[in-house]
């Protein structure tokens, strides 16, 4: 069994825009800029806020934050998008989702310029990646595909099952996985909640992608040997033996699971180190092509 390791591997992606961006200020050029949208106080949307801040204070890009109260108007919220869209000094938006209740989180997402998209998540974005037209991928995804790059993990005619089939994760996942690419080329199945026979699927699963959002639930009686694993949960659990009073948790039972495959991704330090890397990746291409057109 080899981990992958979200670390190692999101480093050296960090290294390389790092360099870029020096490069840019060398030439007296601005560096890149992402603004994020954080509506109300949901633990885990604050928690990947401050580590986008974080990331991209380390390689050099400059970021923003608009932050708004749970009961904030669409109106608002679409008024600043409307601002952000104009500005010329901002190549990338993201809106963190989910968005309370009352707002309309398709609407919002319209209204974000697809050439400032760095989610991959408007409906030109996601239309594009489906016909195979280069373009943003969700950061998620994107992140899983340059880790499989990274450790050069054969994908060709393998059968992939990704569990879960939400717009961020598990439907983009699936089209990756299948395209006519480096690292496609996989027979997929999408399983989600009312899938029959879950486990006997993924026992024919040469690779496998949790992303259901629910801890420990890939075990080891539903993976088979040598399967690569791929974990995209990230649950916070109370945890009273850790400061913050909670730990995160993965959607597989890494314990038992690891030893019967042949590369795993843990959690922390897997699949959530990339996102963020491949959030950044979007916002430095963001920002060529807004230069090229100014
Ligand atoms: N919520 C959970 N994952 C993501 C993500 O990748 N992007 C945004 N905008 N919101 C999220």
């Amino acid at each position: 069994m080899q981990i992958l390791d979200g670390k190692i591997v999101s480093q050296a992606v960090k290294n390389d825009l790092t360099e870029k961006i020096a490069q840019l200020l060398r030439e007296n050029k601005r560096p890149p800029h992402l603004t994020a949208i954080l509506v109300g106080t949901n633990g885990a949307s604050e928690t990947y806020i401050a580590s986008k801040i974080k990331n991209c204070e380390e390689t050099g890009f400059k970021s923003s934050l608009h932050r708004f109260e749970e009961n904030v108007t669409e109106e608002l919220l679409m008024t600043t998008i409307k601002k952000i869209n104009e500005d010329d000094e901002i190549d990338g938006i993201l809106v963190q989702l989910p968005l309370p209740k009352h707002i309309d989180e398709q609407k919002i997402i319209n209204l974000i310029n697809p050439a400032k998209d760095v989610d991959g998540f408007h409906p030109v974005n996601a239309g594009k990646m489906v016909l195979g037209i280069p373009t943003y991928i969700p950061a998620t995804p994107y992140g899983i595909m340059l880790m499989l790059a990274h450790y050069k993990l054969e994908t060709s005619g393998k059968h992939a099952v990704v569990i879960g089939r939400s717009n961020i994760v598990g439907r983009p996942m699936s089209i990756l996985l299948s395209q006519d690419t480096a690292y496609g080329n996989c027979t997929v199945t999408v399983c989600h909640s009312r899938t029959k026979n879950l486990k006997e699927i993924c026992l024919q699963a040469d690779i496998i992608v949790a992303a259901l959002g629910k801890p420990c639930f890939l075990t080891a009686d539903m993976v088979k040997e040598n399967a690569v694993v791929i974990d995209v949960g990230i649950t916070r659990v109370p945890d009273a033996s850790k400061k913050s009073g909670f730990a995160i948790k993965g959607d597989v039972d890494f314990e038992n699971v690891a030893p019967k495959t042949s590369y795993i991704t843990p959690v922390p330090g897997g699949v959530g180190l990339m996102t963020i890397a491949a959030l950044l990746k979007n916002t430095y291409q963001a920002y060529l092509q807004h230069s090229n057109n100014h």
